[in-house]
């Protein structure tokens, strides 16, 4: 420190001796000063990789800099269209974060970005190569040197996931950026589970193809490979269904809705509809398949299906009629199980299902069917008669034979209906995924379990050797509120809190319960938002933001890698993305 300034020791006493030296105003030297902080702020923008999901692995050196400039070149793999599409996701993303504009190129010589499609290391020169993993598919490399950033991934969905990692690393300040400096680093990635989830309730609320693709940019960003879309509700039918085109133009449409609590019986006198053409779902497909997430359709039968009842009475036990439903919660009416109609209309529904949907799943729903019509229906009754099937008293502790739990006879019926409908897709090349309550009357042959009333069902699938989704309400169902605080939020489901904490602290593999065998059945996590008092886009978003990000983790990390408060520290880099994204979320974490 100069004599002048210790002698004195007042800061501004320095700076007036300052400026009488320099023969400067205070005013030019403030404006000299900010020039200098603008330009040490300009100069430290740097890429930083502490991201959410969090890689498997990192190794950066963060004393050595690669600098990326305007100009710079993104070569894709000259002999693959995708790469190339994957190449102008990331020419936007970097031109939306820091305004830099790079090239696209096939020429790998001469560009610093490169991203390039390996083969798996064969084992012996005359083995064959082993099929890969869905987590192998994903995995990538991203290196970052001297000479640049190289990509490297066995298949393109690979070169996605990294690309999202080099978006989600850059800084997201929104000022324009002649350049930002990029860490050395070997990040080396791949997913945990193969089967990473979101289901969009379109039934209870109808969400527009515009806001889907939204949905799934953000299910992109954090990772997920899977949205489950909810097409088919009490409440409305969103499917068309082109033999049968009352089905969406009069099921979608529901008189009035109920406002609060369903006792109060007050509504809003409004129709509400709205359903997605073949065409517009295919989009939806295409759309996702672009950003590497499947889209698994749900048809929920044969219960929440008084939708369907409304246009086909007929398919009813009691022959109706029923209005689509005005009000949330569990339906007594749902499809007869003795009426061979039922397994007609099932299968032209999800004939025309397997039509417009690739997926190699499709859900054919299975929770809440209570079974209270079918235990009177003359049809159903002899149904049961003519297959044979009996309750076993044993297991049918429940709440009887009316439950939807317990093996009874009409639980039975209902696993026959899911034999049927498995063998009509196995026919098309797809495996079922039901809810929980699938295992009452016996899983069938490839049954895929969704575990929604906690793990329990999961467990006890995964014992049986079939796969298992789990989805546990207490866990991942952000229908619920996320804060402790109901007044800070919108109103939702509101039984119980599932907070971004709670949420992140799932294990899905239940070690307790599951032998590592038994563990393999696992094939990932999804979390659901329900929209029964969700109607719009932004509240959506809300629900699922941040949380997404707590479950990303579960989805994507090994147990070893997760902390939840280091999780917070880099939540706050993920937010300003959402910024520049334009989603909503909720900014407060607990
Ligand atoms: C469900 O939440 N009824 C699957
Ligand atoms: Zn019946």
């Amino acid at each position: 420190m100069k004599e002048g300034c210790s002698v004195k020791n007042n800061l501004y006493f320095c700076l007036e001796l300052l400026t009488q030296k320099l023969k400067l105003s205070m005013k030019r030297l403030f404006f000299i000063f900010s020039c200098l902080v603008s330009f040490v702020c300009a100069s430290a923008q740097r890429a930083n990789y502490d991201i959410i999901p969090l890689p498997k692995e990192v190794k950066a050196d963060t004393t050595q800099f690669f600098t990326l400039t305007s100009g710079m070149g993104i070569a894709y793999d000259a002999a693959n269209s995708e790469s190339a599409r994957i190449a102008a996701f990331l020419q936007t993303w970097v031109k939306e974060a820091l305004g830099l504009q790079l090239a696209l190129t096939p020429e790998a010589k001469k560009a610093p970005i490169r991203l390039a499609l390996a083969s798996p290391a064969q084992k012996g020169k005359k083995a064959k190569p082993a099929a890969l993993t869905q987590q192998q598919k994903e995995s990538y490399t991203l290196t970052v040197g001297k000479d640049g950033i190289l990509i490297s991934a066995f298949e393109p969905a690979g070169l996605f996931r990294a690309a999202e990692t080099l978006r989600k690393s850059l800084p997201a300040t929104g000022k324009a950026s002649e350049h930002v400096e990029l860490p050395f680093v070997t990040i080396t990635d791949q997913p945990r589970f193969s089967y990473r989830g979101v289901l969009l309730d379109c039934g209870r609320h109808f969400f527009s193809v515009e806001f889907i693709k939204q949905f799934l940019d953000v299910m992109a960003l954090h990772g997920c490979n899977q949205f489950h879309w909810h097409l088919t509700e009490d409440q409305g039918w969103r499917f068309e269904v082109k033999a049968l085109p009352d089905l969406a133009k009069k099921g979608s449409i529901r008189e009035r809705t109920v406002i609060g609590p369903a006792r109060m019986n007050i509504y809003d006198n409004i129709p509400y509809g709205g359903y997605y053409t073949q065409e517009e779902c295919r989009e939806v497909v295409r759309y996702a398949a672009e950003r590497y997430i499947n889209v698994v359709p749900e048809v929920d039968m044969p219960g929440h299906m008084q939708s369907a009842l409304h246009v086909f009475p007929n398919l009813g036990c009691t022959g109706g009629p029923y209005p689509v439903a005005v009000k949330w919660g569990v339906m007594r009416d749902v499809l007869c199980g003795g009426n061979p109609e039922t397994l007609d209309f099932l299968k032209t529904v999800f004939g025309e299902l397997c039509d417009v949907f690739p997926s190699p799943y499709i859900h054919i729903g299975g929770d809440e069917c209570p079974k209270e019509r079918w235990q009177k229906c003359p049809k159903c009754q002899a149904k049961i008669k003519e297959l044979g099937l009996t309750s076993d008293p044993k297991t049918d502790g429940d709440g009887g034979r009316g439950s939807q739990d317990g093996r009874s006879a009409e639980n039975k019926l209902q696993t026959f209906i899911n034999h049927e409908i498995e063998q009509f897709l196995a026919s098309r090349g797809r495996s079922i995924i039901g809810w929980d309550e699938i295992l009452s009357g016996g899983l069938t042959e490839d049954a895929i379990v969704m575990s929604w009333r906690g793990t329990k069902g999961g467990v006890a699938a995964a014992k049986q050797k079939h796969r298992v989704i789990m989805s546990p309400n207490v866990f991942a169902y952000i229908d619920h509120p996320q804060l402790k605080d109901y007044g800070k939020q919108p109103r939702t489901t509101d039984s119980y809190i599932v907070s971004c904490s709670k949420m992140y602290s799932f294990e899905p593999l239940v070690p307790e319960e599951l032998s590592s065998e038994e563990s393999d059945y696992i094939l990932g996590v999804q979390t659901n938002l329900w929209t029964e008092h969700v109607a719009y886009p932004e509240h959506a978003l809300y629900q699922l933001l941040p949380r997404l990000g707590a479950m990303s983790e579960v989805q994507w990390c090994n147990p070893e890698q997760k902390d939840f408060e280091n999780f917070k520290t880099r939540l706050p880099r993920l937010e300003k993305l959402y910024d520049k994204m334009g989603v909503v979320y909720c900014r407060e974490v607990e």
